[in-house]
């Protein structure tokens, strides 16, 4: 029996596929996924290279198990992930202990090259793959690989939005959809294991497009749909989507679905039209506020959350200031929010930059204040309050305590029976932090 240590960092999406390599894995019976480093005869690195710094951060980490490996140089290295898919072979040039290079569409090859690079002890790259939906198929999980009450569905990778600043559409590819079938499948296979909340998962969700279903396209509003007639799912969330297909149908979902959250993440980047134009994201502010106006006269306790990039180039004082406008029109609960890193080979890493980086750093420093400021008022506004929580297990902190979520995805702690975790509870909430809350079960 192999053991296999998995270290993954970045988004959701490597996140999700890491899930993906443990499943393969554990099919066969010869590997056990171990958390300790130390002890594994297989490590996997699974990269993300969405802003700076990925490549040391790699480097780095290869480093650490270099040594690892000088004490037994039986052991097998494998790199995967976005930085992988792009820099292929140069990983190698830098660091030529390492035994196998797979990327983010490859993965469900990983058990293979991992028996060919025990036998061979030759490098194996294997980074390319024009079926890319290929690695969804035959999925099947364990209550080992996944047994959560909330887990993560990938409905679609890819993207083809080329947003000037993203390196995703290099390396994730061009959008694929999985068919609804598979979808619905995974799902109830999941409700086996306990999942009672899905997160679907893409890079672009709201470009879903599945399969004919009686003559028609399974768009993504259609999709979920689908998903909220499984009795067993209580909740339906999704991340990521993009303004520019946030349809009236998709909106309209949610006065007739009562399974979605009242909280979506719809990143908008910026506050300025004219950074916008130069992100090439294709909507404008107006149009984003009206997609959010039309979705809280559905649903007036709507909580917003959105990624944000400060001190792209060209960026002046006064776009910022327009930023700081929209932050507080829309009332944004949470945010993802980084400074601009150039990507190499996308469009914008060649603009000049204009602002100093204390000033790009201050600008970072104010939105995400405002956005706490913001976030501990809508916390407070539910003090006192009864919500429906779907509760999701022990207490990090607390072992004498349950944890759960309310509909607008705030963590609430309150003491309970073991035997409510994967139900639906009234609280009532009786102390509030930014994010957390302290409840009571009525
Ligand atoms: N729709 C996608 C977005 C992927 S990138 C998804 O979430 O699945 C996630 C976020 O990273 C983007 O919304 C953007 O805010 C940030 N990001 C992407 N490229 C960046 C860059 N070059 N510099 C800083 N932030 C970046
Ligand atoms: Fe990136 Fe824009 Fe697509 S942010 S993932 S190119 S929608």
């Amino acid at each position: 029996m192999k053991k296999v240590y998995i270290k993954t960092w970045g988004c959701q999406m490597n996140e999700y596929d890491s899930t993906l390599i443990k499943s393969f894995l554990e099919k066969k019976e010869s590997y056990l996924l171990i958390d300790n480093a130390k002890k594994a005869d297989i490590l996997i690195l699974n990269t993300c290279s969405i802003r700076e710094k990925a490549q040391e951060k790699l480097f780095h980490q290869l480093g650490r198990w270099r040594k690892l490996k000088k004490d037994n140089p039986n052991i097998i290295i494998a790199v995967g992930g976005c930085v992988a898919t792009q820099e292929g072979i140069k990983i190698f040039n830098r660091a030529n202990y390492i035994n196998i290079i797979f990327g983010t569409q490859t993965l469900h090859r990983l058990p293979n090259m991992i028996k060919s690079a025990i036998v061979s002890k030759k490098l194996i790259v294997d980074v390319i793959n024009y079926k890319s939906i290929e690695k969804f198929d035959n999925i099947q999980y364990t209550v080992t690989s996944i047994s959560r009450i909330s887990s993560l569905v990938a409905i679609m990778e890819g993207c083809n939005k080329y947003c000037s600043f993203c390196i995703v559409p290099y390396t994730r590819g061009r959008e694929v959809s999985r068919p609804v079938i598979d979808i619905i499948n995974e799902i109830k296979q999941l409700t086996k294991l306990g999942t009672r909340e899905v997160i679907l998962l893409g890079q672009n969700v709201n470009s879903y497009f599945g399969e004919y279903i009686n003559g028609k396209k399974c768009d993504f509003s259609k999709l979920l749909y689908y998903i909220s007639e499984i009795n067993e799912i209580y909740r339906i969330r999704f991340i990521t989507s993009h303004p520019l297909h946030f349809t009236n149908n998709l909106i309209h979902a949610y006065s007739k679905i009562p399974q979605l959250i009242d909280s979506l993440h719809l990143p908008v980047q910026s506050g300025s039209d004219r950074i916008l134009k130069l992100m090439r994201r294709r909507y404008s502010t107006v149009q984003y506020k009206i997609i959010i106006e039309k979705l809280k006269s559905i649903r007036p306790k709507m909580h917003i959350s959105s990624d944000f990039i400060i001190g792209f180039p060209g960026e002046t004082e006064i776009d910022f200031k327009k930023t700081m406008a929209l932050v507080k029109d829309v009332y944004f609960d949470m945010s993802f929010s980084f400074l601009y890193s150039p990507r190499p080979g996308t469009p914008a890493s060649i603009l000049k930059q204009n602002t100093s980086i204390e000033e790009r750093k201050k600008r970072l420093f104010m939105l995400q204040n405002k956005i706490i400021i913001q976030s501990k008022k809508l916390s407070l506004n539910m003090l006192n309050t009864t919500q429906s929580v779907l509760v999701d297990g022990i207490a990090k902190n607390d072992i004498m305590k349950l944890s759960g979520k309310t509909m607008n995805n705030r963590t609430v702690y309150f003491e309970g029976r073991h035997s409510c975790i994967g139900k639906i509870v009234k609280i009532n909430i009786t102390n509030v932090s930014r994010h957390t809350l302290i409840g009571r079960v009525i």
